[in-house]
């Protein structure tokens, strides 16, 4: 079915109006309309083709919410009418072992990303959320509990699951030290999430001008990251940093305010560190450099649910798609509090 959605042409183009194909329902297929879809900083990072891996056109948007308008035969959990969610996956083998665990981010055979992936069955390409509609296997689908705004939701299929994930991993909880590095749409939501989860949180941010406002999203302390003095002032004292930013960035610093047995999580950028590590901190404290990348779907589900029930939402801008351009500035600037949600009608209705 030939359907409105907004995408990039080329790293040159920006974000304009194209159409796509959504495939005709399979069996096991969930047809939804979208309402509202996040704009993750990955989004840009694939528009820009940073990482060298973006086939054009591409149409991006992982964060997304919407209505189920149709099922396949075989479809039993969902139903028409259902508010649901799909994150950043829409399929994987289903056969190895990190899928048999459900954590099918980590899938060996091959996973297929919600956009600039390509269909295990039929080849075609994957286009995201920045559309009128989109069909997914009901595996990859997960509901949206009642609790929650829709809206305010789209962002946690991303930025919220990204946060929730390592830090259940890692055990994070009461007694703990966490301090969450940046401020954008994975820290906000990795300050609120340690919160719920007991921890004492520190927020690190290079704006000053952030730490009022990360105090009021639950973190105990702002350390100015820039300000030596009070990155001197915090070694030794963390059981866990969760580092969100996008780019290579110095870690040493981070690291050495992590106690022994500390653990410094990355979920923002994938390239080389730069500068280098100093590896003597990590040795004379049994100190760890961690990673991690988005959650399986049943810890999606839970994160939707935890965030129910600790009455969690993202802090959104509600964005005109028509605008979409500037947004991006405005996110590479780090201008955003702290995740821009398309508002879909504003395509459909353009
Ligand atoms: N691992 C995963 O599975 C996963 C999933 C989703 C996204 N990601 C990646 O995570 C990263 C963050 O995504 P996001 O959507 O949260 O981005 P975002 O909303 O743009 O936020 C990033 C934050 O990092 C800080 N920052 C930005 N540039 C910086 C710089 N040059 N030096 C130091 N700090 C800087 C800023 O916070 P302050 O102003 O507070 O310093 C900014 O608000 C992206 O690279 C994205 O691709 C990874
Ligand atoms: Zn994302
Ligand atoms: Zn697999």
């Amino acid at each position: 079915m030939s359907t409105r959605a907004y995408g990039a042409e080329s790293d040159t183009s920006g974000v304009a109006p194209l159409e796509i194909e959504r495939r005709d329902l399979r069996p096991d297929d969930v047809r939804i309309e979208i309402d509202y879809c996040g704009i993750c900083h990955t989004d840009l990072h694939f528009v820009h083709n940073d990482w060298g891996m973006t086939d054009y056109p591409v149409v991006p948007g992982h964060e997304i919410i919407g209505r189920v308008t149709a099922v396949g035969e075989d479809v039993k959990q969902f139903a028409v009418g259902d508010r649901v969610g799909v994150g950043c996956l829409v399929d994987s083998c289903r056969k190895c072992h990190a899928c048999e665990e459900g954590l099918e981010q980590y899938c060996t055979g091959g996973n297929v990303l919600t956009y600039n992936g390509q269909d295990l069955h039929d080849g075609s390409k994957t286009y995201g959320g920045y559309s009128e509609a989109i069909v997914v296997s009901d595996r990859f689908v997960v509901q949206v509990p009642d609790a929650l705004d829709p809206a305010a939701a789209a962002p946690l299929l991303c930025a919220g699951i990204t946060t929730y994930s390592p830090l259940k991993h890692f055990g994070v909880g009461e007694g703990h030290r966490v301090g969450v590095i940046g401020m954008g749409g994975l820290g906000h939501m990795g300050v609120k999430l340690a919160r719920a989860l007991g921890a004492e949180v520190t927020l690190f941010t290079r704006s000053s001008d952030k730490a009022a406002e990360g105090k009021r999203q639950g973190a105990h302390q702002v350390i100015v990251s820039t300000d030596d003095e009070q990155m001197a002032a915090a070694v030794g004292h963390f059981d866990f940093l969760l580092d969100t930013v996008p780019v290579a960035h110095d870690l040493n610093p981070y690291i050495a305010t992590l106690k022994h047995d500390g653990i410094h999580i990355l979920v923002g950028m994938p390239e080389p560190i730069d500068p280098p590590l100093d590896a003597g901190p990590l040795i004379f404290g049994r100190r760890a450099l961690a990673g991690s990348l988005i959650g399986g779907l049943p810890e999606t589900q839970e994160c939707l649910d935890f965030c129910a029930e600790h009455g969690i939402e993202c802090d959104i801008e509600m964005l005109d798609i028509k605008n979409i351009n500037e947004a991006y500035e405005r996110m590479q600037r780090g201008d955003v509090r702290y995740r821009f949600v398309i508002d879909m009608k504003s395509l459909k209705e353009g």
